[in-house]
């Protein structure tokens, strides 16, 4: 299937899950518990959810279904990554919606774009590049970078480069293959490294 027979079946999916034509169980997280769970999380996710460790991902501002549903990944072993599993394993569901309710109360420090990047980051975010088939990041992200909740696009906005650069080799690696219909499998395997780098680094300054 090509990316954009794959991209349209996804759209009518998300045109579906925003008119509330599938189910979604979602009990509501509580952020005061979830904010006395996270002393498990200050280590590497700092106490505001804005880690200052680069590989490290911010939770801070994050939607709060992504963030239960990748916790729900590493928990099933679906995103297996040997430091998020054996952490998640300990913890209830109504745990995860407390702590991703937490997070996603917290606000996205923002960081700054590398000058020299930029030009070709921004190009990439916002317009994509055809002649390599790689779809504009903002069609789904958004032009800030805050996703869109109810398609299931999170929010990129202020991530850590080093992180979103990891995440795109994951995925072109298909190493990370949780990703409904390999959306972003798809897109990072057109991408090179030197692309990733410069839309990760847009990315940190982006709001
Ligand atoms: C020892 C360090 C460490 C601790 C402690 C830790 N994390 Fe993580 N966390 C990571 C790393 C590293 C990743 C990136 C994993 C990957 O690349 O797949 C991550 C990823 C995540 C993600 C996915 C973020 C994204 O944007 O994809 C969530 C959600 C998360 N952690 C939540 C938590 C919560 C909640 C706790 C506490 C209960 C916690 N983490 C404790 C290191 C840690
Ligand atoms: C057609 C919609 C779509 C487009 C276009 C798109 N993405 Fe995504 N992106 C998604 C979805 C859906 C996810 C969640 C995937 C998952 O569950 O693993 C995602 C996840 C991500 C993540 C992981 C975030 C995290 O914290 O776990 C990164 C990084 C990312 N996208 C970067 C990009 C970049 C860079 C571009 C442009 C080159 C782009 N995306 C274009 C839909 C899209």
């Amino acid at each position: 299937m090509n990316i954009f027979a794959k991209l349209s079946g996804y759209f009518v999916l998300c045109a579906m899950l925003s008119l509330n034509l599938l189910p979604i169980a979602h009990a509501a997280g509580d952020v005061n518990r979830g904010q006395q769970l996270s002393t498990t999380c200050i280590a590497c996710h700092n106490e505001d959810g804005n880690t200052t460790n680069p590989q490290w991902p911010k939770l801070a501002g994050q939607h709060a279904s992504y963030l239960v549903t990748q916790m729900q990944l590493f928990k099933n072993g679906e995103r297996p990554n040997p430091i998020m599993m054996p952490i998640m394993a300990n913890f209830s569901e109504q745990h995860i919606e407390d702590l991703a309710a937490f997070y996603a109360s917290q606000k996205t420090s923002i960081g700054t774009a590398n000058p020299e990047l930029v030009d070709r980051g921004k190009q990439l975010y916002r317009g994509g590049d055809i002649a390599k088939g790689i779809p504009a990041c903002i069609a789904c992200h958004g032009p800030d970078g805050r996703g869109n909740e109810q398609a299931g696009f999170p929010v990129l906005s202020g991530q850590n480069p080093d992180f979103t650069l990891e995440e795109l080799e994951d995925y072109k690696a298909s190493s990370r293959t949780s990703d409904l219909y390999g959306i972003m499998r798809t897109i990072a395997g057109r991408m090179d490294k030197e692309d990733m780098v410069a839309v990760a680094s847009y990315i940190h300054g982006l709001h």
